[in-house]
């Protein structure tokens, strides 16, 4: 089986393509290397002693995407790529629109030029909105998401509905991640932000090294046990094995277009957060509380149902877990992927 990853370079894509190389797929990666380094892929190939086929190219160049799709031919692809930070999205929303919808749509008319209608899509747990009932589940309702990327998650995902309730040979899996976090337990692969950060968990691993001054918490009065936020963290590897498990379904199942959220039903606060990372690393981190950061809902996490009966898969690494091996890539790697 042949794998085209977009965005293969990045964070939740290194961690895949390793996961499908380990199980005898081959891999392609499309990546313009926006916010990944070429130092990536080669830490995937080394790591599982496989090669991939590299194309450092930009989905908004329509027609190298098509000749790539229609040169390899691949069985499925998963598309990672495109521009992910929120707050980027709010001062350039048409970055955001041109990068993630326009490069969507690029990709897909690539794929019905070379006859490839298996699709793996990056969704995300914004396209819950401000959740109406918790824990989250595939039936919850759809809101106008609150920023411009959840909206662009949202259009490609009416996208895809449309374009498989128009063509009944596509098949076609919406991932909607909840917090991805941690790193390949090698330490080799693992998040290399552009920036400040704007997840905690990367950076809380910069404020470890002395990379960022301060620690503050944005709110501690929200309606939570410890009145920090809650949220879902899953482990990027066990991300990972959820997309094997999608392909699988995808092939065995023909099921059109279905959703899955991808999380672990858990849900950790912010103070819990620091905590868990605190005993990884055997450091004491001194935290500030702030106000609350503008955007952030109080509580966002999955009922994991329907992915474990569905897809058969469930996240098994913990929040220890997540911050060890989060620790240890960042003291092999405190500058990231250096060329
Ligand atoms: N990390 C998260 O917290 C999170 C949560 C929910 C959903 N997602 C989605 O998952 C996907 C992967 O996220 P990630 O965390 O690995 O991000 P990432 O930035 O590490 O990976 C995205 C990759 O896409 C590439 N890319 C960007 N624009 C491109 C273009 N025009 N052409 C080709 N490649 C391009 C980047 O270089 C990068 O390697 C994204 O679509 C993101 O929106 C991520």
């Amino acid at each position: 089986m042949k794998a085209l990853l977009t965005g293969g370079a990045g964070y939740i894509g290194s961690h895949t393509a390793v996961a499908l190389l380990a199980e005898g797929f081959e891999v392609t990666i499309v990546d313009n290397l926006a916010n990944s380094s070429r130092v990536a892929v080669n830490r995937i190939e080394s790591l599982t002693g496989r090669n991939t086929v590299f194309h450092e190219v930009s989905l908004l160049d329509a027609s190298a995407i098509t000749a790539i799709l229609c040169d390899e031919v691949p069985d499925v692809v998963i598309h990672f790529a495109g521009l992910k930070s929120v707050a980027e999205s709010v001062d350039h929303p048409l970055d955001y629109y041109r990068t993630n919808v326009a490069g969507t749509l690029n990709l897909l008319d690539a794929m019905v030029a070379s006859g490839v209608r298996s699709l793996v899509f990056s969704s995300s747990a914004t396209v819950y909105g401000e959740p109406v009932r918790l824990p989250i589940d595939e039936t919850s309702p759809i809101t106008d998401a609150a920023n411009p990327y959840g909206r662009t998650k949202l259009h490609i995902e009416r996208m895809l509905q449309d374009l498989g309730a128009a063509d009944p040979d596509w098949n076609i899996a919406l991932l909607r991640y909840f917090n991805p976090v941690g790193a390949h337990e090698s330490g080799e692969i693992g998040e290399d932000p552009n920036g400040i950060p704007n997840n905690l968990l990367p950076y809380v691993c910069q404020f470890a090294v002395g990379k960022q001054d301060r620690l503050v918490v944005f709110g501690n009065d929200y309606p939570t046990p410890d009145g920090t936020c809650l949220r879902d963290y899953v482990h990027v590897t066990d991300l990972a094995s959820g997309h094997l498990a999608a392909l699988r379904f995808l092939n065995d199942e023909k099921p059109g277009v279905a959703c899955f959220n991808l999380g672990t039903g858990k849900a950790s606060s912010v103070i819990e957060v620091i905590h868990a990372f605190e005993r990884a690393s055997g450091l004491a981190l001194a935290y500030d509380i702030g106000p609350r950061r503008s955007g952030d809902v109080p509580a966002s996490y999955t009922n994991p149902d329907k992915a474990r009966l569905q897809l058969g898969w469930t996240a098994v690494k913990t929040l220890d877990d997540i911050c060890q091996d989060a620790w240890r890539w960042q003291c092999r790697n405190p500058d990231g992927y250096v060329a």
